[in-house]
């Protein structure tokens, strides 16, 4: 919170109080939310104590949708002016656009410059009654839920929110509460009110993975707002922390994809496929594919099912018609059942058991690309378990 930067000087309060007599006074208004009742007042009025957050939100697309750049043909307002203007546009692409309510949102007169944009007050409601009470955080809500961002990030030209919310990231806290051995720790990648809060528990955590777990809502220095680089965001939940042998390494995907943290036996060989150097974007090449939207018979692929996706593999496979790639997945599936019947006949008692075993689950655990994401590393892995087997 930018507590520093909160100014209460007399000077500031009292153009806060002249900026809202300007806007005037409140009307009464019944609506959800601890917003009820209040107006909007404009992001200019949110600076006056909070720059750190406006100062971000200035540099993002979403503040700067209505600004309007002339060197650029495909921005809002050309494109918007070339199809006459309409008004439903307007809806997304501004702040309180709501013609049920009069509370000075962009839709009513005099009022569209001002809340341009898509600004402090989307997110956070309107403001009046926050600023009049002098920061009084009871009038002000943070969302955390990916619905938020739903309501303008939706339909056939940005299925964003549609996609994500038949991806498993939108269960990840059930899935987790499920399980029955949850503990706070496990919420790092499992929630996104525990990456925000850390005073949240098992037990009032209430979100998954929402947009805001990898998109910093006021920007951030990476590209599409995220929290980190696009190459490394996957990797860091989908990865097994330096599991060692002898217990059960989960979520292998990323030692896998490179090459390394499963069971080596000493003087063997593990070769890579060239995935590893060639896919420079990671993970996010392969399992976040996007097209723009055609027509409503071809809409947009916004590549938030977060699955891989074929036509990516084509491109560099010509002719692949599905993942199996000259049989690899057939391979690995093999391997791993003759591996299996090894460990079924073997003692448990034995180290190769816990090596074995420890290399099985890597393989099965990397979230069953069964070879896809490194078949040398998959298939070695596994033929040097079934050899070093002595019944
Ligand atoms: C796209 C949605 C969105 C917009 C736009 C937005 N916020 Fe936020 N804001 C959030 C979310 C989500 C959180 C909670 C997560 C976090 O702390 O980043 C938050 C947290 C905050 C907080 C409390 C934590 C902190 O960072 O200090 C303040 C204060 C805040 N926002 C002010 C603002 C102001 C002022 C603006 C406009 C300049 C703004 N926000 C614009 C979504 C938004
Ligand atoms: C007169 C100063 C002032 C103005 C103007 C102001 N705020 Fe705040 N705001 C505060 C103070 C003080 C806090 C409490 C900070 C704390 O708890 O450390 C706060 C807290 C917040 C929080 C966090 C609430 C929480 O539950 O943690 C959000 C979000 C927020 N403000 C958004 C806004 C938005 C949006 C605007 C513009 C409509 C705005 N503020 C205008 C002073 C102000
Ligand atoms: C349902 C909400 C919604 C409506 C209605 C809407 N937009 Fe958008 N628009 C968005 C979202 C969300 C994005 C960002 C998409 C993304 O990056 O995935 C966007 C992006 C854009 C962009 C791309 C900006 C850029 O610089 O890349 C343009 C141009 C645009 N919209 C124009 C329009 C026009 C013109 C209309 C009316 C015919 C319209 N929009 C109606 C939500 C909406
Ligand atoms: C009021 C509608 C609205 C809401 C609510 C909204 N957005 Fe957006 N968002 C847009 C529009 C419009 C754009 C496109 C702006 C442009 O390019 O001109 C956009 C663009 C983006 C971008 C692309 C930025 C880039 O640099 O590529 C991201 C990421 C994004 N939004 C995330 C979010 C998240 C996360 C939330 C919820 C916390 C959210 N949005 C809520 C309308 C909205
Ligand atoms: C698990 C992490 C994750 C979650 C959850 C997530 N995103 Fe993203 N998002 C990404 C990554 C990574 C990219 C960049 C993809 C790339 O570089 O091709 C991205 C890109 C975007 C873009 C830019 C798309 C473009 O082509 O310009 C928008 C807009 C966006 N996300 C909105 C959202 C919204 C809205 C939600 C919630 C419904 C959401 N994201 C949930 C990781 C995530
Ligand atoms: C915040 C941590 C986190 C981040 C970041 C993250 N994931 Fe996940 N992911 C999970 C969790 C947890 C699950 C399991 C959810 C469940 O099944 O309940 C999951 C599930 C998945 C699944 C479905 C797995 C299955 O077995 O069906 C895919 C695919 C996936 N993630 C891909 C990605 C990609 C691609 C990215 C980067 C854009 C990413 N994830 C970023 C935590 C994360
Ligand atoms: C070369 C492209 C490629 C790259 C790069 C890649 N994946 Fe995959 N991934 C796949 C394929 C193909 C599958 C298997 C899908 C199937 O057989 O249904 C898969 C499966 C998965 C699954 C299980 C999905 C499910 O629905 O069962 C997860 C989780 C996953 N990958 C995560 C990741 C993560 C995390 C990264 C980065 C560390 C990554 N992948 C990098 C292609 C890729
Ligand atoms: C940027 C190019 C590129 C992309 C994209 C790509 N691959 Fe590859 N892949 C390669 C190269 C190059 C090889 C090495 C081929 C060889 O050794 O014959 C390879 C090897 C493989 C192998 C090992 C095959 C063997 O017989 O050794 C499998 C399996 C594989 N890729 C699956 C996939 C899948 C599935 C996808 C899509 C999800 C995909 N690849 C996407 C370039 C790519
Ligand atoms: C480092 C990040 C991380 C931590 C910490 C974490 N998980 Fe996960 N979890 C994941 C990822 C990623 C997946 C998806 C694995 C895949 O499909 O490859 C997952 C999947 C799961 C699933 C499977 C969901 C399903 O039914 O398919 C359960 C259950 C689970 N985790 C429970 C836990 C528990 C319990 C803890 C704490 C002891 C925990 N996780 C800690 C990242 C994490």
């Amino acid at each position: 919170m930018d507590t520093k930067k909160i100014v209460r000087s007399t000077a500031v309060l009292s153009a806060v109080f002249i900026i809202i007599m300007a806007i005037g006074c409140a009307k009464e208004i019944t609506g959800p939310g601890t917003t009820a009742g209040a107006r909007y007042v404009g992001a200019e009025v949110c600076r006056l104590c909070h720059s750190t957050a406006y100062n971000d939100e200035m540099m993002t697309a979403h503040f700067n949708t209505m600004v309007d750049a002339p060197d650029d043909p495909f921005d809002f307002i050309s494109i918007w002016e070339e199809d006459g203007s309409p008004e439903f546009c307007l809806r997304c692409h501004t702040t309180g656009w709501d013609e049920s309510l009069d509370n000075g949102g962009a839709d009513e007169p005099g009022r569209l410059k001002l809340m341009s944009g898509v600004k402090c007050e989307v997110c956070h409601g309107p403001g009046s009654e926050h600023v009049e009470g002098g920061g009084d955080v009871t009038k002000i809500e943070v969302r955390y839920e990916s619905e938020l961002c739903g309501s303008c990030h939706n339909g056939a030209h940005h299925p964003t929110y549609d996609e994500w919310e038949e991806s498993d990231h939108a269960i990840a806290l059930e899935d987790l509460l499920d399980s029955g051995h949850a503990g706070d720790h496990c919420l790092e990648c499992h929630s996104a009110d525990y990456y925000y809060d850390r005073t949240i528990t098992v037990e009032t955590a209430v979100y998954s993975i929402e947009c805001v777990r990898c998109h910093d809502a006021h920007g951030s220095n990476e590209e599409h707002q995220l929290i980190l680089p696009a190459e490394e965001m996957c990797a860091s939940c989908h990865n097994a922390g330096g599991a060692q042998v002898g217990s059960t390494p989960h979520h292998t995907s990323l030692e896998m994809l490179v090459g390394y943290g499963a069971y080596e036996w000493a003087g063997e060989d593990y070769p890579n496929s060239p995935h590893k150097d060639l896919i420079e974007e990671r993970c996010v090449r392969c399992h976040m594919y996007t097209e723009e939207y055609e027509d409503e018979e071809n809409p947009a692929i916004a590549g938030h099912s977060f699955e891989p996706e074929l036509y990516v593999c084509q491109a560099c496979h010509a002719g692949a018609t599905d993942f199996n790639i000259n049989g690899s997945q057939t391979d690995i599936e093999n391997l791993l059942a003759q591996l299996d019947a090894e460990l079924e006949a073997g003692d448990e008692e034995d180290q190769w058991y816990a090596e074995a075993l420890f290399n099985y689950y890597f393989v099965t655990n990397d979230g069953g690309s069964r070879g896809a994401h490194n078949y040398k590393y998959a298939k070695a892995l596994l033929e040097d378990a079934i050899f070093y087997y002595e019944p």
